[in-house]
């Protein structure tokens, strides 16, 4: 008897599935536009003056960001970590 369920339910199970699950569509694909890149993106230039301006504009009120850096000791110390992070910036794009 229990034969007879399992293969009446696998049955029920294959017709359920059929009905719920499309058949793939072999219809190809659409071709892709091409491109022409006319323009190469330009070198990005990161000057510490810039990074220093930037670190003096955050504003102290905001909590602290997933980074950990707190945004009121960045614009405290912009003067002395302008130059660092300008550098690290600089090696950072510089890499390939
Ligand atoms: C930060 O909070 C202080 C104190 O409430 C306020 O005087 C100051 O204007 C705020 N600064 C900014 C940039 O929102």
């Amino acid at each position: 008897m229990w034969i007879i369920i399992a293969v009446v339910s696998t049955i029920v199970n294959a017709v359920q599935f059929k009905s719920v699950f499309t058949p793939p569509d072999d219809t190809p694909l659409p071709e892709a536009p091409e491109y022409s890149i006319e323009e190469p993106l330009q070198k990005i230039t990161v000057g510490a003056s810039d990074v220093e301006s930037s670190l003096k504009l955050l504003n102290p009120n905001k909590s602290i960001d997933p980074d950990k850096l707190d945004s009121q000791i960045l614009k405290k110390t912009h003067a002395e970590i302008a130059l660092p992070l300008t550098n690290m910036f600089k090696k950072s794009l510089d890499a390939e």
